[in-house]
């Protein structure tokens, strides 16, 4: 009993002196307050719930707006407010602009893709020919018609499922009509890469403990290093088939000495293939990781952010009310909205930009820092990873006035988000980060996605089916707004509508 007695004060007297001196060592770093009770090797990480986000938000409404903690043997500071995001993404942009490389980055990317690279001149290089050939606003003009044909398409799915009242799942069917979206732009033809982007965004948002826990390094008890591959090889046999199937036409059309159809951002990237002369060498395996970089980046994204709204609407008939008013004014009934008609509608416009405050389809942006620098008192050493929680942001009442109420009139005259854009100056709104690793997609969703959302509202209206019962939800108050992890954060359920039509959704 007495032995007892004495080994349990033994092992509690070295925890105590053990948290102390952790408490200390922080201290004396200058680091940000940490939460209590980092343990040995694993630090927080027993902290962490499934939505790293709202965990991280939890504790910066506990020890405040920038702290820091460990992910096992990495070191993570969590910015949650606009100060402290301008503070690192604007002030020590420099030191903040490369990001997190995991083992399922590492493979899935390629080790190669514009997302995940480095900061340095490929990144560059890449940077500015996505930008001039796919995503700049010529290219996003030359093929508006693409987009629009996927949103006819996506309409007279619904117009048939109306007539028939089946259910149909329109998560399911927005991220198809991203997909395909994104796949015409890049490759010239639709190519079905829905699961693997799916499977990739989730993954990327795990916590694969060899990553952070140094004594794991080389043990996958979670069993990562098989998802990774699986995901990998189904990729990679997708890519490789495009890639080939690409390469057999120029040859013939060379061969032929036909021009063949118009240049997309494929043959563009297999030009610099195939002309070495260029200071960056872009290799077959390049190819492949900016193609999963953009169905990745730009698929997911854009379909969530539209699923959120339309909940959003759906959920607040007075809204969705309002939206349709100002359709109906803009537009009229005769023709569908198109995205020249966006910025004639502002409170279509102010919908999206409060769909992304409460609901940033991308919760947190993620940095690593790649020097030393200095935060106000603080010293953040080099590898710390950076979590800027614009989640978080979103929901402080020092910003906002009754954050969790979805209200798209904050963003217009006299609200308190009037002026705010989401283009990365306003630190209080940053659905797509801010600085040189902006999103580089911002123009083509800020195009796309009201132009989306005004065309489904205008031509249906939506009875939910409740994911519990299969039945009708007849209290649409009650549609469930859980989120799922991972890189993304979607709803945690598929939405699934029988739609009804309220005019028809032919375009003009
Ligand atoms: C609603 C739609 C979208 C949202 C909310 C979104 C959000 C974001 C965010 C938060 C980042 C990180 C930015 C930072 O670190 O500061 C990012 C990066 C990126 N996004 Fe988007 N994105 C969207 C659509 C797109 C689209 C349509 C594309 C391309 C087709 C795209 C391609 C990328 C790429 C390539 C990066 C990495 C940029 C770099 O590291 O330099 N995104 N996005």
């Amino acid at each position: 009993m007495e032995l007892a007695f004495l080994v349990l004060s033994f092992f509690l007297s070295s925890l105590f002196c053990y948290l102390l001196f952790q408490q200390y060592s922080n201290l004396h770093k200058n680091l940000p307050p940490s939460p209590p009770f980092k343990l040995p090797i694993i630090g927080h990480m027993h902290l962490l719930g499934p939505l790293l986000h709202q965990t991280l938000h939890k504790f910066s409404l506990k020890y405040g707006p920038l702290i820091s903690l460990n992910f096992g043997s990495v070191l993570c500071i969590v910015a949650s407010s606009p100060h402290f995001a301008k503070q690192l993404l604007q002030n020590n942009e420099l030191s903040f602009n490369s990001r997190i490389q995991t083992t399922a980055i590492k493979r899935l990317t390629y080790d190669s893709s514009l997302a995940f690279a480095p900061y340095g001149d490929y990144w560059r290089f890449i940077k500015k020919l996505s930008m001039n050939e796919l995503l700049g606003s010529r290219s996003i003009n030359n093929f508006q018609h693409l987009r629009a044909q996927e949103t006819q398409s996506f309409m007279t799915l619904l117009a048939n499922k109306a007539k028939t009242c089946e259910i149909v799942n329109i998560t399911e069917e927005l991220l198809k009509l991203t997909n395909n979206v994104i796949s015409k732009m890049m490759l010239g033809e639709v190519e079905e890469a829905r699961e693997v982007v799916r499977g990739v965004t989730e993954i990327f948002g795990e916590f694969n403990v060899s990553d952070f826990i140094w004594l794991f390094k080389k043990v996958d008890f979670q069993g990562f290093g098989k998802r990774i591959e699986d995901l990998f090889y189904k990729f990679d046999t997708l890519v490789e088939r495009i890639i080939c199937k690409r390469e057999e036409t120029r040859k013939k059309n060379k061969r032929e000495n036909s021009n063949g159809q118009a240049r997309d951002f494929l043959d563009i990237l297999l030009d610099f293939v195939e002309n070495q002369s260029s200071d960056v060498k872009i290799q077959r395996v390049h190819i492949k990781a900016l193609t999963m970089d953009f169905f990745t980046a730009g698929t997911d994204t854009t379909a969530i952010s539209t699923e959120w709204a339309l909940v959003e609407l759906v959920k607040n008939p007075n809204l969705l009310r309002h939206a349709r008013e100002e359709i109906e004014n803009i537009v009229g009934k005769n023709r569908v909205v198109e995205e020249s008609d966006v910025p004639n509608l502002p409170y279509l416009q102010a919908i999206i930009k409060e769909t992304f405050r409460l609901h940033p389809p991308v919760a947190m942006v993620t940095r690593s820092c790649v020097t030393e620098c200095k935060v106000e008192n603080y010293v953040i050493p080099e590898n710390t990873l950076l979590f800027v929680n614009i989640w978080s942001m979103g929901r402080n009442p020092e910003i906002w006035k009754n954050p969790l109420e979805f209200r798209p009139e904050r963003f217009l005259k006299n609200g308190e988000g009037d002026s705010v854009d989401v283009r990365g100056q306003h630190f209080q709104l940053l659905p797509f980060g801010s600085g040189r690793r902006m999103c580089p997609g911002v123009s083509l969703a800020m195009q796309e996605v009201p132009a989306l959302l005004g065309a489904i509202i205008q031509c249906f209206d939506f009875k939910v089916v409740d994911h519990t019962t299969g039945k009708i939800l007849n209290d649409v108050g009650k549609i469930d707004v859980g989120e799922r992890p991972g890189l993304t954060a979607p709803r945690a359920h598929d939405l699934l509508c029988v739609p009804v039509e309220r005019i028809k959704c032919e375009a003009t």
